[in-house]
């Protein structure tokens, strides 16, 4: 039995969090696998929204060990308020949850390194997080990097002021003023409370639960078209979030990869600055912002929005080997009368492409597209089978599969797990 991994498809904040609690019941094992605190998970269960943001999304679930693998950029300051805020719950999370030791450390000067290089960026702003995830990824391929397991070191503290104070200059060149006394006395009490839970060999874990027959689900971050490598550089974020990170951020062999579930939005969003084709300035973007509730999980930005952008989701469907896509927020678009896809983009030079590439993300271009009929307002509960669906509705979902050449296997109209149509 492989791991199984499940990815967002566009820029972030399709409903990873939702689906993976879930899905969590089916599996033994969750695992992050990269990013870091940049994350917020929105589950919502039992009339409560909870947001996750390093925690993996199994957490709520009985029986279920929850793994933040050697991918991830951890900040411990931020873990131990996830924590706190999860005390009423009864979650026994020094069970639940392993720990690598060789997860990458934020330091509290990466936060304050991303804040000054994003100033210094001026008016070209990647828009980050700031949870200084850019820094501290930056420090790990650097080899400079300082990880979960070495606060168990002796000279921890040593290494923590030599790597601090390498930054605190390079600070001082970019004239950023901030007091980092305060940051760092938080920083250590938080690293006092880290060392209570099970810090390990997480690879060794999962490998070992593989061959146990064990299901694991491997749970992504951001979305493919944030990812470091095939996103819209420079406007992504720092790692992988592709399938192939779940390899490299837990430790595991591409042969033991089972399903690739792709988890995409039934239009776009996107925080922060760059690329977005599809983007509506007008009042069908607002009215998409507001029936979505599109507004940051982790910083409360309001999100770009537009209509759903199929060559960036064909890219990403093949580059992940995507088995099974999952369609959230299908309810958001009940409101309209008529919903646009883009099946192509034209060029400057008049050519159309319906796929991405290095030209298409690094020029305007004019999404083209195909416009469906509404299907008006529905009520979706467990009850709800897909035959009982708008067959407007169900248009829209057969093309997306026949373009996409991948099932469309879960439909989610709403935040609840009960809003859940999985297609049988
Ligand atoms: P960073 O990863 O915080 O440096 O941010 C880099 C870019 O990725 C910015 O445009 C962010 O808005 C975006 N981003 C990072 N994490 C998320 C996420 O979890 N959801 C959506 N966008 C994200």
């Amino acid at each position: 039995m492989g791991v199984d991994v499940l990815l967002g498809l566009q820029w972030g904040d399709e409903g990873k969090g939702k689906i993976v609690d879930f899905l969590a019941p089916g599996y033994n094992v969750v695992c992050r696998f990269q990013g870091g605190p940049n994350a917020g998970h929105t589950l919502k269960f039992g009339g409560i929204t909870h947001v996750l943001h390093q925690i993996p999304s199994g957490i709520f679930r009985d029986n279920i060990q929850n793994v933040i693998g050697n991918g991830v950029v951890f900040d411990p300051v931020i873990f131990k308020n996830e924590v706190e805020k999860l005390s009423e719950y009864n979650i026994d999370l020094n069970k639940k949850l392993l720990i690598s030791k060789r997860a990458t450390l934020i330091l509290p000067v990466h936060r304050l390194l991303d804040s000054a290089m994003e100033a210094s960026k001026g008016k070209d702003k990647i828009g980050s997080t700031l949870r200084g995830i850019g820094p501290a990824y930056q420090d790990k391929i650097g080899r400079n990097g300082l990880r979960v397991g070495d606060i168990l070191a002796q000279d921890f503290k040593k290494r923590f002021h030599h790597l601090t104070n390498q930054h605190l200059d390079m600070l001082a060149y970019l004239k950023f003023e901030a007091d980092h006394k305060e940051s760092e006395a938080k920083f250590f009490e938080s690293i006092d409370f880290l060392k209570k839970f099970q810090l390990m060999d997480t690879e060794q874990f999962i490998n070992t639960a593989i061959e146990e027959g064990k299901r694991i689900l491997a749970e992504g971050a951001q979305g493919s078209l944030l990812d470091i490598d095939f996103g819209s550089y420079p406007f992504v974020t720092s790692s992988s979030t592709m399938a192939a990170g779940a390899c490299t951020g837990l430790g595991i062999a591409p042969s033991k990869i089972g399903e690739v579930f792709g988890v995409f939005k039934a239009y776009c969003t996107r925080v922060g600055s760059g690329p977005f084709p599809t983007e509506l300035q007008d009042e069908t973007g607002e009215q998409l912002r507001k029936e979505g509730a599109e507004f940051g999980a982790t910083t409360g930005r309001p999100r770009r929005c537009g209509w759903l952008d199929l060559p960036a989701l064909k890219y990403v469907v093949t580059l992940n080997g995507v088995t099974q896509l999952f369609m959230m927020k299908t309810d958001v678009l009940n409101v309209f009368e008529k919903i646009k896809v883009c099946t192509h983009y034209k060029l400057k030079d008049g050519s159309m492409a319906n796929t991405l590439t290095y030209e298409s993300l690094n020029q305007d271009v004019e999404p083209v597209y195909r416009t469906f009929d509404g299907w008006g307002n529905l009520e979706v509960n467990e009850a709800t089978t897909f035959d009982l669906l708008p067959a407007q509705l169900v248009k829209y979902i057969l093309f997306l599969e026949s373009e996409l050449k991948t099932p469309i296997n879960i439909v989610s109209f709403g935040p609840d797990r009960s809003q859940t149509l999985v297609r049988k």
